[in-house]
């Protein structure tokens, strides 16, 4: 069984359609790429997987279970997390705390008064886990709103990761960054994907991340499906050519 299927899924805003009848199938360990012209509606088919927006017409089923109205914290609780376009963190707490905060969800005991000495350790080695498997270690203290672009983005990541999903979404991972923050949140992204034998699903607009990760390619324009397939199908692609990669070239 998929662990994602999205079923002819469309929004629309007013008399936009921003998805217009979208269908998006993902199996247990793919690293799905999304690629797409500004506006295409990729954000939008993120937040309709991940329900903070709820489809006009369509149905999406995440490991068998129908969650097309669920609300977005229980479809985390069944295993999914996302980051966001615009990274999403508390910038002005530490990298460590910034982890504890959904290790503590993940465990249950968030907003206890009391937590017994066995609860408080288990807590420490799992931030401390996140916190080398993130490359985040030695900021460890730092307070995250003075970190580089590419560790915030990885805290971001690490604080997904927190919830122990199965399937990752990550809008744009390494928008704004430089050349070596790119190479390293996609070796993060890679480690991730083959370690943790994670689910990864992630819209990106820079090729060289997109090509060197993904195992397919959606493209999406103007809100509709455009094509599917491998990197090296997507780059011979003619039509994809003409409509994205053409014009970013
Ligand atoms: N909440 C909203 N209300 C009205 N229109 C919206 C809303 N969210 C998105 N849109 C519109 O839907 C279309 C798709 O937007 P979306 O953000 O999904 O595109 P995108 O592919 O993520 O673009 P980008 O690459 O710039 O991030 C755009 O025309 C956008 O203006
Ligand atoms: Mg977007």
């Amino acid at each position: 069984m998929s662990l994602l299927r999205v079923e002819s899924v469309s929004k629309h805003f007013g008399s936009l359609i921003a998805v217009n009848d979208v269908s998006m199938t993902v199996e247990h360990g793919e690293l799905r790429a999304i690629i797409g012209p500004n506006g295409a509606g990729k954000t939008t088919f993120f937040n309709l997987i991940t329900g903070f927006l709820t489809p006009t017409y369509g149905h999406i089923t995440f490991d068998g279970q129908d969650i097309t109205h669920l609300l977005p914290a229980r479809r985390v609780q069944l295993g999914m997390a996302r980051t966001f376009q615009v990274t999403e963190v508390f910038p002005e707490l530490s990298v460590r705390e910034n982890l504890r905060i959904p290790v503590e969800v993940a465990s249950g005991l968030r907003l206890r008064a009391w937590l017994s000495k066995a609860d408080d350790s288990r807590i420490r080695d799992r931030v401390s886990e996140l916190l080398d498997m993130g490359g985040l270690a030695d900021k460890a203290e730092r307070q995250v709103g003075e970190l580089s672009h590419g560790d915030q983005r990885a805290t971001e990541i690490m604080m997904a990761l927190a919830l122990k999903p199965r399937m990752l979404l990550l809008d744009e991972p390494t928008a704004g960054m430089g050349d070596q923050e790119t190479y390293e949140i996609t070796q993060l992204i890679r480690r991730l994907h083959k370690n943790a034998k994670l689910t990864i699903v992630l819209i990106e607009h820079d090729m060289r991340v997109v090509f060197h990760l993904a195992d397919r390619i959606m493209v999406l324009d103007q809100g509709k499906f455009l094509a599917e397939g491998t990197p090296p199908e997507i780059a011979a692609n003619k039509t994809v050519q003409t409509a994205y990669l053409g014009q970013a070239a």
